[in-house]
């Protein structure tokens, strides 16, 4: 009996210590936010995606990340708005900078294989993004830091398809929010070195005036 007395305490000594382990870890994960938060956000047009595509369509998305204490635990919302789209499929994220077709890095909605019925016009939805949201490509098993490192260097995109558009209708870059520039340019890690500055935008040779 006094063996079964032992035993029944050490169980519930055990039951304790977990249930402390479970609750400090809820604790722990609901725990606050750090500073301010990055805001970032894609405007979505047709004249983007690589060969441009002439419609009346456009888009948005915008971001919210959230930091806490260990870049790891960082998360992100986001809401898309699109106008005039008809059959969407999929919303993805994308990565390589303006110009150019990259790897999908991420999903932020869909597929919808056969394509939405009815049109979008408005907003479509909110969506969190974590950690693990970056599973594909170059961004596999990266987090939310490297997302805005990437953004602020113009090499993120996000991607519309469509039933009639399968390789895009809509795209745009992500960037960091006017707003939020300054708390942006503090986020620590190495900065894109001079060789990785995009090549500024060929400017039309002045036409010579002609002589009378
Ligand atoms: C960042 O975006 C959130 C959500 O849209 C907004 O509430 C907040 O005001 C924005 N932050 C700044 C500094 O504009
Ligand atoms: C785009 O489509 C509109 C409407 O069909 C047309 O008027 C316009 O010329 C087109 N623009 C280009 C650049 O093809
Ligand atoms: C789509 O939304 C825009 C902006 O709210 C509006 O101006 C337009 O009339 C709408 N189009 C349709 C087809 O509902």
């Amino acid at each position: 009996m006094g063996i079964a007395r032992k035993r029944n305490r050490f169980s519930v000594l055990v039951v304790v210590l977990l249930s402390s382990c479970v609750l400090w870890g809820q604790a722990n994960a609901r725990s606050d936010p750090t500073g301010t938060p990055t805001n970032l956000t894609a405007m979505l047009t047709g004249a983007q995606v690589v060969p441009p595509v002439n419609t009346s369509a456009y888009g948005r998305v915008d971001f919210t990340v959230h930091h806490f204490k260990h870049h790891k635990d960082d998360s992100a919302t986001y809401t898309i708005s699109l106008y005039e789209v008809n059959h969407l499929v999929e919303i993805d994220m994308h990565q390589a900078h303006e110009r150019q077709n990259g790897d999908r890095v991420a999903i932020l909605w869909g597929p919808s294989p056969h394509g939405l019925k009815n049109e979008v016009n408005g907003t479509l939805t909110t969506g969190t993004l974590k950690r693990d949201a970056f599973s594909k490509g170059p961004m596999n098993k990266k987090d939310l830091n490297e997302f805005i490192k990437r953004s602020a260097n113009g090499d993120m995109y996000v991607l519309v398809t469509t039933i009639e558009y399968p390789n895009g209708l809509l795209r745009g870059q992500v960037a960091l929010a006017d707003n939020t520039a300054s708390s942006a340019a503090a986020v620590p890690g190495p900065q894109p070195g001079p060789g990785k500055t995009p090549a500024p935008e060929p400017q039309p040779a002045a036409a010579p005036t002609p002589g009378t």
